[in-house]
């Protein structure tokens, strides 16, 4: 029934992937967003409603509207799980064509629920729920051609943003991005604008600025709150009139491209302070879309670490997984630089340790060195950490293998482990 279920949504327009466990069919529930989940009641490895059930509860992702199909014998369980919150039922044999038509009407519905859009290409910049928003709000932007003003700290992913933006309007248009801080003035005025040949010493030959070369495009000024107080009148000038003029020319060039800026500062604070002028900030900030700190996010951390590490594994490196303790890890650091620091954090660990399962000593530092036991530290602390120290040592004498460390140790099989759960030690020979 699978197939013939996945070629008929095929042929009405759907995208299908199609699971026959409901184990796989998790996993990929929890990397992609769909719009709609159709699960039979009986799969080989789990009830379709056990598997509703807990992923109605996930916290790391949003589960679509469920249908499931069910025989006679389990209608109770059916009406059952819709009072729980399933959409609909199908009961077997069912009419195809009816079927679809339900499904139709409950993709619209959710379309509706989202603003109106269609469904866009998700997942992309992050799985949690407030990232998805960003995506839905940029395609959305990105479509009816406005500009936009992305703020959020360092590293968050501003860039990757713009990008996401450039695709959702349709990519084949030029992207052009620029870094309004890392240019002394003199070269940015000519980087943006272009210039003639002769413009000033060195100028060799004329050449189109960046307003130019994302003509028809996405312009993408990034660290826009870093641009020289004097560079502003013009850049103000260009976007209002949508045209340029080439240092040492007198003629102006008519353009067209969609602005998209972008800072980790505050620019209303940079308007108070005399440093941002106030009409160029109301014109690039009509909309502004805050993407925020990986923190207050903490879904996006996990998918995106294990995105980086499948990534690895594609290119060719041996695979690599992170232990129980080692995502807790990660879930529990603040990481004051984002993604970006999260991706260095997790490239540090894959060059420095070449254990197939990474550890939360692998990813942090601090965590290798012992824990101190000078000071005011209470007596319990001081065990714990010397036994942990201990404990690390010796799974590290035996290869990690559980049974000869306990033996080496005095203790039984069963303490050790108990012990490491306790201490949130992982083992990489069965973690
Ligand atoms: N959703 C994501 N998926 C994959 N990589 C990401 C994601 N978000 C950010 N990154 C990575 O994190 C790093 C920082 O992203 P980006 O340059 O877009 O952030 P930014 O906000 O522009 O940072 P900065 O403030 O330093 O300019 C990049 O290496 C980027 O590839
Ligand atoms: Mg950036």
């Amino acid at each position: 029934m699978g197939e013939s279920l996945r070629d008929r949504f095929q042929m009405e327009g759907f995208r299908v992937d199609w699971f026959r466990r409901a184990g796989d069919a998790e996993r990929a529930l929890r990397q992609n967003s769909y719009v709609l989940l159709l699960s039979d009641i009986r799969l080989p490895d789990e009830p379709g409603d056990r598997l509703f059930q807990r992923c109605r509860k996930a916290q790391d992702f949003t589960l679509p509207p469920v249908i499931f199909i069910t025989g006679y014998g389990s209608i109770a369980t059916a009406v059952q799980l819709l009072k729980a919150g399933a959409a609909d039922y199908v009961v077997k044999p069912f009419d195809l064509d009816e079927l679809v038509s339900k499904v139709e009407e409950l993709t619209r519905a959710g379309v509706r629920a989202a603003g109106g859009e269609e469904p866009s290409e998700s997942g992309v910049l992050g799985i949690s729920p407030v990232m998805r928003r960003v995506e839905q709000q940029l395609a959305r932007l990105a479509r009816a051609d406005a500009g936009v003003l992305l703020v959020g700290g360092s590293g968050v992913g501003k860039e990757l943003a713009a990008r996401y933006f450039h695709r959702a309007g349709g990519g084949s248009r030029p992207f052009v991005a620029v870094n309004c801080g890392a240019l002394p003035e003199s070269l940015l005025e000519a980087e943006l604008f272009g210039h003639e040949r002769g413009a000033f010493t060195g100028a060799q030959r004329s050449r189109r600025g960046v307003f130019e070369q994302a003509d028809g495009g996405v312009l993408f000024l990034d660290e826009i709150g870093d641009m020289p107080l004097s560079m502003q009148v013009r850049l103000l000038r260009a976007i209002q009139e949508k045209q340029v003029t080439r240092l040492g020319s007198e003629q102006s060039i008519p353009l067209d491209f969609t602005l998209v800026s972008a800072t980790h500062r505050d620019l209303r604070a940079l308007v108070a302070a005399g440093s941002f002028r106030e009409d160029l900030y109301y014109r690039i900030n009509t909309v502004q879309i805050r993407i925020p700190p990986l923190r207050e996010r903490p879904e996006d951390i996990l998918w995106f670490a294990r995105n980086l590490l499948e990534a690895r594994a594609e290119e060719g490196s041996v695979p690599r997984r992170l232990s129980h303790a080692a995502e807790r890890a990660l879930l529990k650091q603040d990481w004051p630089g984002n993604v970006r620091e999260l991706e260095h954090c997790l490239q540090r660990a894959l060059l420095l340790s070449d254990t197939p399962v990474l550890e939360p000593e692998d990813l942090f530092d601090e965590l290798t060195t012992p824990p101190n036991a000078v000071g005011e530290e209470a007596l319990a602390d001081y065990l714990r950490a010397r036994e942990y120290e201990h404990i690390r040592q010796a799974l590290a004498r035996h290869g990690g293998q559980i049974t000869a460390t306990a033996r080496s140790l005095g203790i039984s099989r069963k303490n050790l482990w108990e012990k490491m759960r306790k201490l949130a030690i992982g083992n990489r020979d069965s973690d």
